[in-house]
């Protein structure tokens, strides 16, 4: 059952309040200090009367609705409305969260298809940290859409086409001996990579060699197409043990990479031609923009199709939306992608739009990120500049976890420690990317992400657990009877409406496809089951307070628990 929040139901409340008074007005509901809400809303409607705002507030004041929602209401400053809740309607709410297996939130997204194009790392290269953001930050959209009941489509865009590939073959070709490194690993395909790309850049026989084997791969010359799928099939066992490892929801039936375009590639071409979207220049065709300008001045295309006929990642990108609006029915098409590519996105979406294939019902959305930096500020690299490899740091991270864990468990050994390393590690490592706001560039700091005090995955587990462990102490742990005649301590109410926006800041997690709300969320609801816990004693209350307080426990445990496994985040009961 939906419960709507009291933030939303005050909201209606002052919203109706004032058109009594004649005032049509947003309320702008916050939480503040002086008050379980204030409106702010009155200020903004005011200045379009041109009224008195503390007059058009007074009015609000009066003819508030009396349903037993609020308790007090008064006029506060130039014109706000600061609104004390009834005890009996905070913990009316209260019993509807904690009777409802999914605690009162909706399903919003019902009947709503969202295509989210994630993850997409490149066949024979190694996943670095900015494929680790799009999977981490992707698999969470997913998951919070999923949960408000939407249908969602992943698509792991993988880079499996290109020229690399005629370089790579034939290299394999004219070396057929072994290359070291172990296959189940990245090892053996990155050092083909290495060695192929030496021999191209100084070699400029074997470079010649390496195009014609690109164009026989074209061509779908089996043997070429054959040694391309293995190397297709070997990156792609490494990518699914690498989601494995991470704990993210991504399988074989979600990779379509770019080479499953490749056939829609030249009715793309046409249909932008002969819709007169792309015109030729200098022998390619592309798409120019008006306001897309290059440091030169001239307007910067889209190139669409090659000079010399190859299609590249632009037109499988067109090929791709196109497919996901009309085969896959998307409402809602995201792009989980590096900020860095925000103009390739600008001009993809832009040309849909021009050529009729993206309806403006659909809205398309380059979900961009910022840059992961290394210690010294600048963008993650080794020592010698090479790119981090994913895996190394998923192992580091699960490595100071096992530490951290066995610090304060001493008797936890054995698989069991592991398993709980890792659970602690991957959410580290997850949480750190999450909780920043996503189109900032942050620095990667492993012992920062483990710490047990700060915003942290170490310590949202830790009040998880550590809720989880005053319940289970609770004798009569399963009464949760919630009375609502108790009368509340303010730490008591702080904690009920922090609990009550869980369901809102679930919607707002998917309307600006930002997860970090999420992590914002559940960080002040811990501090404020802290400061709850501190002034308001559980196991020693007596009477209806201590059902009402086992009840408080057990929503605060449940939200977080939902909470993270929402972000991606193991929960376990102890830590
Ligand atoms: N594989 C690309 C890269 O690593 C990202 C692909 C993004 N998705 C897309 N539909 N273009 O840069």
């Amino acid at each position: 059952m939906t419960v709507p929040s009291l933030a939303s139901s005050l909201s209606d409340s002052v919203a109706a309040a004032a058109r009594r008074g004649m005032a049509d007005l947003a309320p702008q509901l916050r939480r503040s200090a002086h008050a379980d809400f204030q409106a702010d809303g009155v200020l903004a409607a005011a200045r379009t009367l041109r009224r008195n705002p503390r007059q058009v507030a007074a009015e609000v004041v009066d003819h508030l609705p009396e349903d037993g929602l609020v308790a007090t209401a008064v006029v506060a400053g130039p014109g706000f409305v600061n609104i004390e809740l009834a005890d009996r309607a905070l913990l009316a709410q209260l019993a509807r969260r904690v009777g409802d297996d999914r605690l009162g939130v909706g399903t919003p997204e019902a009947g709503v298809t969202t295509v989210i194009d994630y993850s997409q790392p490149n066949i024979a290269k190694e996943m670095h940290v900015g494929h680790l953001r799009s999977t981490v930050i992707g698999d969470a959209l997913v998951r919070v859409l999923e949960h408000l009941g939407g249908t969602v489509v992943r698509r792991n865009h993988i880079g499996d086409w290109g020229t690399q590939f005629g370089m790579l073959i034939q290299y394999q070709v004219e070396h057929p001996e072994p290359v070291p490194g172990d296959t189940g690993t990245m090892g053996r395909l990155a050092t083909l990579y290495r060695l192929a790309r030496a021999q191209f850049d100084t070699d400029s026989a074997f470079a010649d060699r390496a195009r014609r084997r690109v164009v026989a791969l074209q061509a779908s010359d089996p043997s070429t197409v054959a040694a391309w799928q293995d190397i297709v099939d070997e990156s792609t066992r490494y990518f699914t043990d690498v989601y494995d490892r991470l704990g993210v929801r991504l399988t074989d039936a979600d990779t379509v990479g770019e080479s499953a375009y490749n056939a829609a590639l030249p009715a793309i071409a046409d249909e932008l031609e002969r819709g007169g979207v792309a015109v030729t220049s200098d022998g390619a065709l592309c798409v120019f923009f008006d306001d897309l300008r290059g440091p030169d001045g001239e307007p910067t295309p889209l190139i669409v199709r090659k000079r010399d006929g190859g299609f590249g990642y632009a037109a499988t990108d067109l090929a791709a939306l196109r497919q996901r609006v009309v085969e896959l029915h998307a409402d809602r098409l995201l792009y989980v992608v590096d900020a860095r590519q925000a103009r390739h996105f600008r001009m993809v979406f832009d040309t849909a739009r021009r050529a009729g294939w993206l309806p403006p019902t659909v809205p398309a959305v380059h979900v961009a990120f910022g840059t992961v930096l290394g210690p010294d500020g600048r963008p993650f690299k080794t020592r010698a500049g090479d790119t981090v490899r994913l895996v190394d740091l998923l192992t580091e991270a699960v490595d100071r976890a096992r530490e951290v864990v066995a610090a304060k468990n001493p008797g936890l050994t054995g698989a069991a420690l592991d398993e709980r390393a890792w659970q602690v590690g991957i959410g580290a490592v997850k949480y750190a990317d999450l909780a920043t706001n996503r189109t900032r560039d942050y620095v990667y700091d492993p012992e920062r992400m483990l710490a047990l005090a700060g915003n942290t995955g170490v310590y949202l587990q830790y009040a998880h657990a550590r809720v989880r462990s005053i319940l289970a102490r609770a004798a009569d742990g399963g009464d949760i009877t919630v009375d609502v005649t108790a009368t509340l301590e303010p730490a008591e109410k702080a904690l009920i409406l922090d609990l009550d926006a869980f369901a809102d800041t679930l919607v707002e997690v998917v309307a600006g496809h930002e997860p970090h709300r999420l992590c914002g969320y559940l960080y002040r609801l811990a501090q404020t089951f802290t400061t709850f816990y501190e002034h308001c004693p559980v196991l020693r209350a007596t009477g209806p307070r201590r059902g009402n307080r086992l009840a408080l426990c057990h929503l605060t445990g449940e939200t977080l628990r939902t909470g993270l496994h929402l972000l991606g985040i193991p929960t376990p009961d102890h830590l």
